[in-house]
């Protein structure tokens, strides 16, 4: 074992706070802002023994429990007197005697499927190279290095901690150091064994336009799986999970929760064994996956954060929202005020010519907003959805003079012009289709849906081309704002640039492809914002994160069904990173008619903005808008910085949320009461987040009150019409 003395003087003070190996005992302890992960090496196996609250550096061996149940396969003699079937371990390998799911699966040349990874080394302060995945920023990083002793593989197990947040990130490097290529079935990011407890599980399932409905469950015996088959994290499913402890409420308890920094096709799951313990893990689906790793490669799975709670899940959604803002989300952006955007889509749809488009600019600077954005239909001869992705030149008929006018009259009225893309896809009429009709995944005849392709970005010199095309138009510099769209999943799974039995890698491969367009596009285009979007928010994950910071939440505007959107949404991301439009009423999706104000009390709380035709306001209504634009602005600091508490969940009947500065002096209520019921009884709304010392004043209630007040007493909810929402700012001192 390595003499960590030596690594710690390197890194000085912080190492030695946050990463901490004791090598008498083998064990090593990571110490993020307010928990512990604690692992040690045990006859070579890497023995998980707490995740969780702050713990002395105390070995924790006393919590060895049996070393074996009936039926439990020990190690071969001499090579550990514990059975891995009961022992909760750091990644799981397969055909040892653990018959829950394995971490990792390889097969070798000769079929050989069993592995057994043994403790080879590690090393404190360590990077990573990721490539284009996505990943977080910073931390102090712990590499443990594991040899299998059946063949010539080794695993790299790396663990990042940050002193400014309770999230630690996990990922695994497969090495292939022998001759013979070896095959990856499976290689998750992490793998965490809790111990025996009743646990409930919490995910965001959904569909278009309903993402990221929470749902709690009792974890019973068996495997919990949560999963994306799509190629893309999914409008179905997001790649989150929680797991609750008996007792965990909304600001109470404790929970763990999981997210994946990655955007295709994934899995977790949290499996109840024998032992009564859980072992939660996920990564790349295993379905349809499988990977060659030819002699002297590596393989990088993506990235997992795991955070601890203490405060429910509350404090678990603070924690995640923390370190995305501080770690993952691009640090030009995660703070930045943002633009505060007309889109076009339901303004106009794809019925647009130049004249039309420059009057509603005019009418987007008449509501406040600083950047109009053209939405689809701009480009090719798209006039419906039938033709033309992947044809990313101006459309001559509709916009005669291109997009120059377009911007020079947004630069008139001092806004910023953006446009909407949709890089990965093509459509069958399309110049591009016909010139390469094998750059889309699969062979004819495909299945289509919303008559289009996906590219096949798995083939380098496809995303060249793509690249080409956005770059040709962002280089004029008129684009300040870019939509980034993906409107339909990959079937097939089938590239003519990869050789029959290797096409177990395309879907990896193609979101590597589209990550690497990301990147180069942000890197050569830094001054553009990148807005995330699949179908409003059907790849809403922390992979797009990296790279976009702020994502379409849903193409569902209506401001009852955001509010459970956004609220649904806000488990695992930050108020920031979703975006949020006022649109038209009635609504165009669900026909609702909502006030304008409810409207845009929903639309207030993440990166604002209008999907509308300002022609179809009223003066008073304009006056509304601009009245909400510069409240926004006001309060906009506490979306980007503040801290969420949910006070009431749509799901069950009313909806509140507070934003809270972290020094809890300003706050933002935003709430939100559904029908109105004759004879309905009042209601009362505890706050949350407050200094019990602090006096509090809401001016819109007249109330000055102590914090303790607030929190435990309350006040009592408004009586609104239908689908009403109130406001409110909360300053303290
Ligand atoms: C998707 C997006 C919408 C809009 C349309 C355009 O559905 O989510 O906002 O951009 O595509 O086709």
């Amino acid at each position: 074992m390595r003499d960590m003395g030596r690594f710690l003087q390197n890194f000085g003070e912080k190492t030695v706070k946050m990463i901490y190996f004791d090598k008498n005992r083998n064990t090593f302890y990571l110490e993020g802002k307010s928990f512990s992960y604690v692992f040690s090496v045990e006859e070579g196996y890497l023995h998980a023994r707490h995740f969780g609250g702050r713990v002395g550096r105390d070995g924790l061996t006393w919590l060895n429990g049996a070393p074996a149940m009936a039926f439990s396969a020990m190690p071969p003699a001499g090579e550990g007197s514990t059975s891995l079937d009961v022992m909760p371990q750091e990644y799981a390998s397969f055909g040892q005697g653990d018959y829950r799911t394995p971490s990792v699966l390889l097969e070798r040349e000769d079929g050989q499927t069993a592995s057994r990874f043994f403790y080879l080394s590690h090393e404190v302060g360590c990077t990573s190279d990721f490539g284009a995945l996505p990943h977080a920023r910073g931390g102090q990083t712990l590499k443990v290095t594991l040899k299998d002793v059946l063949s010539d593989v080794e695993l790299d197990l790396f663990y990042t901690v940050w002193e400014d947040c309770d999230v630690l990130t996990r990922h695994a490097v497969i090495r292939n150091t022998g001759s013979e290529p070896v095959t990856i079935c499976r290689a998750y990011s992490f793998c965490l064994d809790l111990p025996a407890d009743r646990y409930e599980t919490l995910c965001l399932h959904g569909h278009h336009c309903g993402e990221r409905s929470p749902e709690r469950t009792p974890l019973s015996h068996g495997t919990f799986r949560i999963e994306s088959a799509r190629g893309a994290s999914s409008h179905q499913m997001n790649p989150f999970l929680a797991l609750l402890r008996a007792g965990c409420g909304e600001e109470t308890g404790e929970c763990y929760g999981v997210e994946l920094v990655y955007s295709g096709s994934f899995v977790l799951s949290a499996e109840r064994s024998q032992t009564e313990g859980v072992r939660v893990q996920g990564g790349i689906n295993a379905l349809n996956f499988c990977w060659s790793l030819a002699a002297g490669e590596d393989f990088v799975t993506p990235e997992a954060a795991l955070c601890y709670s203490k405060e429910g899940l509350g404090g678990l959604s603070r924690s995640l929202a923390d370190f995305l803002r501080l770690h993952v989300i691009s640090p030009k952006w995660a703070f930045a005020p943002r633009p505060v955007v007309l889109n076009s889509w339901e303004a106009v749809y794809f019925d647009f010519d130049e004249a039309k488009l420059l009057s509603l600019i005019d009418g987007a600077a008449r509501t406040g907003a600083d950047t109009f954005v053209l939405d689809d239909g701009w480009f090719g001869c798209r006039g419906d959805d039938t033709t033309s992705l992947g044809d990313w030149r101006v459309n001559l008929s509709k916009l005669k003079g291109g997009i120059a006018p377009l911007a020079a009259r947004c630069r008139k009225h001092n806004m910023k012009f953006g446009l909407w893309f949709e890089p990965e896809m093509v459509s069958e009429k399309s110049e591009l289709y016909r010139a390469h009709p094998d750059w889309a995944i699969g062979a004819p005849p495909r299945c289509a849906c919303r008559n289009q392709y996906v590219l096949d970005f798995s083939r380098p010199e496809v995303v060249e081309y793509v690249y080409g095309q956005l770059a040709e138009i962002l280089k004029t510099g008129d684009v300040a704002y870019v939509k980034w769209d993906m409107n339909r999943h990959l079937t097939e799974f089938w590239s003519k640039g990869l050789p029959a039995g290797r096409q177990g890698e395309l879907a990896h491969r193609h979101i590597l492809g589209v990550y690497t367009l990301a990147r180069r596009l942000t890197e050569d285009f830094p001054e553009v914002l990148f807005e995330g979007c699949s179908g409003g928010g059907g790849r809403f994950d922390a992979g797009m994160l990296y790279y976009f910071p702020q994502i379409w939440t849903s193409d569902n505007t209506d401001a009852y069904a955001r509010a459970k959107i956004q609220y649904g949404t806000s488990f695992a991301y930050p108020m920031s990173a979703m975006s949020c439009h006022i649109s038209a009423s009635p609504n165009h999706q669900t026909g609702r008619s909502t006030p304008f104000s409810s409207r845009a009390h929903i639309a207030s709380l993440g990166a604002t903005g209008f999907e509308l035709n300002p022609a179809a306001l009223s003066e008073e209504e304009l006056e509304m808008a601009r009245e909400h634009v510069r409240t926004y602005r006001e309060m906009q600091p506490l979306v980007l910085q503040g801290d969420l508490y949910r006070l009431a969940s749509p799901f069950e009947g009313d909806f509140a949320v507070l934003l809270l500065s972290k020094d809890k002096r300003e706050g933002y209520l935003v709430g939100m009461c559904g029908l109105v019921e004759a004879g309905a009884y009042d209601r009362r709304l505890r706050l949350a987040g407050l200094r019990e010392d602090f006096v509090y004043e809401i001016p819109a209630l007249g109330i000055v009150a102590r914090g303790d007040t607030l929190l435990h007493a309350g006040v009592l909810l408004p009586r609104l019409p239908d689908f009403g929402t109130f406001a409110w700012r909360i300053h303290g001192k």
